[in-house]
């Protein structure tokens, strides 16, 4: 029997949310994978060093984008010049608390991160994965696609749409071009940390109590690690994942009670 196909070679990957956390190990693990990496983020200096690691990782050279998936202009402006097969959905979450006192503006704001920098990010790219006949597109979500997270109104808002998005692409792309979405349980990246922090403050409970109770919801026991994530990614985008498509695959330790 042959082993897994999961050379990345000769492909390059688009990065989004590459400086930190889940975005920065997917971007490391698909370099690792032979993919000449595109990491866009905000921080300049954050992307400068992970090019110079990827580089590294990969022996080809890497290269990186600076733009805010927040301002639609600028985002077409600064990805016109870039061509991928491999496309990563990945952005920071909104801001929690409950829907009955989210603002008008705080839904568009996030739809407007997600679903439309998503959007244009699609069909930026979909020429060149058409001309290969090779795409991958990836949308990093949240488990609440399945269960809607208390005092995250907002965030399960927009990764609804999202998924709902990617279903309805998964239809209209052609052979060779897959979309799926990963769903991040809770892992040890900086998007937790500011989580845990809100959620001590509102609740007037320590932060490490905060950190065990979600724990102990886990049958694994602990928090993931981002790049148990990018695993999972690096299959998927991989020839190896060639006939998964439109599905949403979890990675939180067991936490979810939907079949
Ligand atoms: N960690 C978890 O437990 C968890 C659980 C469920 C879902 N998720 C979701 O999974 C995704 C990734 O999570 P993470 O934990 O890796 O987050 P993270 O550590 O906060 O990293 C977020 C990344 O997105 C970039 N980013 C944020 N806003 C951006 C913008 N407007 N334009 C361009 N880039 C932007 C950040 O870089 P710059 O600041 O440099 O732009 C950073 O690279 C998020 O949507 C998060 O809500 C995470």
């Amino acid at each position: 029997m042959a082993a897994l196909d999961l050379d990345l070679a000769g492909h390059t990957a688009l990065v989004c949310g590459a400086s930190a956390g889940i975005g920065r190990e997917t971007a490391l693990i698909l370099a690792a994978h032979g993919a000449r990496v595109v990491a866009l983020a905000r921080r300049r200096e954050r992307l400068e060093g992970l090019v110079d690691e990827l580089s590294a990782v990969s022996g080809s050279a890497a290269d990186f984008v600076v733009a805010d998936l927040d301002d639609t202009a600028a985002l077409q402006r600064a990805v016109s010049g870039v061509s991928a097969t491999i496309l990563i959905n990945n952005t920071g979450g909104p801001p929690a608390g409950p829907l009955t006192e989210a603002s008008p503006d705080a839904l568009r704001s996030a739809f407007n991160r997600h679903v439309i920098g998503a959007q244009v990010l699609l069909q930026a790219m979909l020429p060149d994965m058409q001309a290969s006949g090779y795409g991958r597109i990836i949308n990093v979500l949240s488990t609440s696609v399945r269960e809607p997270i208390p005092n995250l109104g907002v965030s399960n808002t927009i990764r609804g749409a999202m998924a709902s998005w990617a279903k309805s692409l998964s239809k209209e792309l052609g052979p060779g071009i897959t979309i799926n979405n990963v769903l991040p349980g809770f892992t040890d990246t900086e998007r937790l940390a500011s989580l845990k922090q809100a959620v001590a403050g509102r609740t007037g409970t320590s932060q490490e109590a905060v950190m065990q109770g979600w724990i102990g919801r886990v049958p694994e026991g602990r928090l993931g690690h981002p790049s148990e994530l990018a695993g999972l990614i690096a299959f998927l985008v991989s020839p190896a994942g060639a006939y998964i498509r439109g599905q949403s695959v979890a990675v939180d330790g067991g936490r979810l009670n939907a079949i």
